[in-house]
């Protein structure tokens, strides 16, 4: 077992992190210790330059020629090359669209129309629950299919794939504990069975490094708001692997996604390349700041991302363990780094009102029901001087009994 780190420890590891510099370039709040960038990523300074020349310059003095000149219409497809390099995807196969929700009831389509004669979903019970509910809701069009879940109807997905699958829907980072799925090993197991694999990268998209093309993987989908720092509901993006580009049909046929939007003809003819993908007009004030909060992963190296994160996450796991053991804090992640994404999950039977005290102490992460308490960690704008801290806090709130005052109990509709 290591030894834990002390104070001057903790400030050695930030006076040596090569990514240091990157915090200045965010907005973050005095007197904030900030771990939630896996739900909501912080703001990057480039994003305001962005958002005020689009609304006042573009919209303000282009108006409707800002289509053409200021290159509005081309956006979703730059922005998702620019992403794509970021989850291991060369040019042409992925595009900023829609929601997540949305990508997903695509993707899966898509999937099922590549296996015409099979009618089986296979998914994960522990999923974030909106994959679960798309994927009821394509269930829903297409009858006889059968939604197959890890947890439910068999403890490993392994045992669910078979060649009555279409389709395998998974999270590549588990929403709730963090635990990181080995991409290229699932991916062989579906193509194997002849199966098609959507992936989510909700969680690891500008978490660590992702390689769809080197997996081969077939779909993916993801958002921009969390770990890419793109906004609040800043849109999402799909990734559809090129050997499927020609055949894939996803069902919202719109006009953006018509091989001639502005031919107005009647009949729907699907755009070549990833352009199909597309439904209708896209939110250009919200891709303007993804495109600004993108800027700053130009210059980002994955592999030193991925290492400052597994120093972040391990170095919080051990102070938690050894300042507050005994006050029934259980680690809901996988210990091994390499199996787990840039959050950490402790459960406890009293997770929400801990989590409201944190908070209010300046310490803010998430609840996830019914008793988890999330941490993210974002290695551009995390410290290890923020780790420290924050457990500093958690250890003092759980040793004087602060969270039990009657006001942390009080739930807020979003947790
Ligand atoms: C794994 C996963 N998928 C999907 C979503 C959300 O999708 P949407 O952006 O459509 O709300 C989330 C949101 O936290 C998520 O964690």
């Amino acid at each position: 077992m290591t030894a834990i780190p002390d104070l001057a420890a903790i400030e050695a590891m930030d006076a040596n992190d090569p990514l240091r510099a990157m915090r200045d370039r965010f907005v973050l709040p005095e007197g904030v210790i900030y771990l939630d960038g896996n739900s909501l990523g912080a703001a990057s300074k480039s994003v305001f330059a962005e958002l005020d020349r689009a609304a006042r310059e573009e919209w303000g003095q282009d108006l409707i020629r800002a289509w053409n000149k200021d290159g509005w219409f081309d956006m979703p497809l730059e922005l998702g090359d620019r992403i794509g390099r970021l989850i291991g995807a060369a040019p042409g196969q992925t595009v900023v669209a829609d929601t997540t929700s949305i990508n997903i009831y695509k993707a899966l389509h898509a999937a099922m129309g590549l296996r015409p004669d099979r009618s089986v979903i296979v998914a994960e019970g522990n999923s974030f629950p909106t994959d679960l509910y798309m994927a009821e809701g394509v269930a829903s069009t297409r009858p006889g299919t059968v939604l197959r879940l890890e947890g439910v109807d068999s403890d490993h997905i392994d045992d669910l794939i078979d060649d009555q699958v279409a389709v395998v829907l998974v999270n590549h980072v588990n929403y709730k504990s963090g635990e990181l799925r080995d991409m290229a090993a699932l991916t062989r197991r579906c193509h194997e069975a002849g199966a098609v694999v959507v992936w989510d990268l909700c969680h690891t998209a500008g978490a660590l490094p992702v390689d769809l093309d080197g997996a081969s993987a077939d779909f993916a989908v993801g958002c921009s708001y969390k770990y890419l720092n793109g906004g609040p509901g800043a849109p999402a993006f799909i990734y559809v692997a090129e050997r499927h580009l020609a055949d894939a049909r996803q069902p919202l046929s719109g006009w953006w996604g018509h091989a001639r939007p502005f031919a107005f003809e009647q009949g729907f003819d699907a755009s070549a390349g990833i352009r199909r993908f597309q439904c209708g007009t896209q939110p250009i004030l919200s891709l303007r700041a993804l495109k600004g909060a993108l800027d700053i992963w130009d210059e980002v190296d994955m592999q030193a991302l991925r290492a400052k994160s597994i120093a972040l996450t391990n170095l919080f796991i051990q102070l938690v363990e050894a300042r507050c053991a005994g006050f029934g804090l259980t680690l809901g992640s996988p210990r091994d780094s390499t199996r787990r994404g840039s959050q950490v999950s402790f459960s406890h039977e009293h997770a929400y009102p801990i989590m409201q005290a944190l908070i209010e102490r300046g310490v803010i992460g998430d609840f996830r029901a019914p008793e988890t308490i999330r941490f993210g960690f974002t290695p551009l704008y995390t410290s290890f001087g923020d780790v420290w801290q924050a457990v500093g806090i958690l250890e003092d709130i759980m040793r004087s009994g602060a969270w039990q005052a009657p006001r942390f109990a009080v739930r807020a509709a979003v947790t």
